[in-house]
């Protein structure tokens, strides 16, 4: 498979051969991580610019990671460091880099639809590094990969997504994605903190944190978004994680075998205690390894790719 030319704006939308596609050649990439010298020459000559406008540790530093191993060209730019302080726009800003002929253009950015919109004033591939509370593709990718590797069928798979879903854009890509794939998906949560468009999304809710991980194979913690909430949706955040929080006390009613993934970062103590975040369960980690293999697959994917990529 390949995805030359395209865009990954979202989840929503791609089939399970293209999802399936991106998965098989991630799980190829992350062996050159694991390697002495980690480089492969396979983008030479090619120029991707990571474009973030929103704070990021992790996503950020995995796409230019991705890039580098691959040989790419990697310009970061963020935006204290832009002309954006300067009063300029998002689509001159776009233009204006696109004017210099880059492959691929990867941005996260706080408003909802910003890669959609830039992906019509640029003949580059667009990458959405998450954008507000709508998608962050590639999140849900490391995810199922991360889940992949421990349970190898992803089908029929149970999940419970706990927490801040209507401000998650984890949780939308992860919901798209993961109901193509024919997985199991239970929502859990405060009222509060569902979405309101909650009945579009097709997936079982409960409110009973204990009831809902008792049978599931995994549990996506998601982060409290206190930045997208312009008003408090919650009592005290000593409440939510009594409520929603995931303990060992609770962990003991799920399955034995239960993963535990949460995309980062962490509010620790109130999502997860810090006992949890320790226990063989929980999949953090891994996760972000799982992130370079990920974002080195997509920019291969997006460029043409080519048999000898791993030479
Ligand atoms: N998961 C994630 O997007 O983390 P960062 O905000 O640190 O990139």
């Amino acid at each position: 498979m390949n995805l030359q030319g395209k865009n990954i704006l979202g989840t929503q939308g791609l089939s399970k051969d293209q999802i399936y596609g991106v998965l098989e050649a991630a799980e190829s990439f992350k062996e050159i991580s694991t390697r002495k010298i980690k480089k492969v020459p396979t983008l030479r000559g090619r120029t991707i610019i990571n474009l973030f406008l929103e704070p990021s540790t992790r996503t950020r530093t995995s796409f230019e990671i991705a890039g580098k191993r691959l040989s790419a060209d990697v310009i970061n730019i963020s935006g204290s460091s832009s002309s954006i302080v300067k009063g300029e726009n998002l689509i001159d800003t776009v233009r204006n880099l696109e004017a210099m002929k880059p492959d691929i253009l990867v941005l996260r950015h706080s408003c909802s639809g910003a890669p959609h919109l830039i992906s019509k004033w640029t003949n580059s591939s667009i990458i959405n590094a998450g954008d507000g509370t709508h998608e962050h593709p590639t999140q849900a990718f490391l995810d199922l990969m991360t889940i992949k590797e421990h349970k190898q069928e992803l089908e029929g798979l149970k999940v419970a997504i706990v927490g801040d879903i209507a401000h998650s854009r984890v949780a939308r890509s992860n919901i798209y994605a993961m109901k193509t794939l024919g997985m199991d998906i239970t929502l859990v949560g405060p009222p509060t903190m569902m979405p309101v468009d909650i009945e579009a999304l097709d997936v079982k809710i409960v409110y009973d944190m204990e009831q809902a991980i008792r049978d599931v194979d995994v549990i996506l913690m998601l982060r409290i978004q206190m930045e997208r909430q312009n008003k408090l949706l919650l009592t005290s955040l000593r409440e939510y994680s009594t409520l929603f929080g995931l303990n060992l006390e609770k962990l003991k009613k799920a399955k034995k075998d239960v993963l535990i993934i949460h995309p980062g970062p962490v509010n620790q103590g109130v999502e997860l205690s810090p006992e949890v975040m320790e226990s063989p369960h929980c999949l953090i980690l891994d996760q972000v390894t799982n992130g370079v293999a990920v974002r080195m697959a997509l920019m291969y994917l997006l460029l043409g790719g080519e048999d000898e990529a791993l030479n």
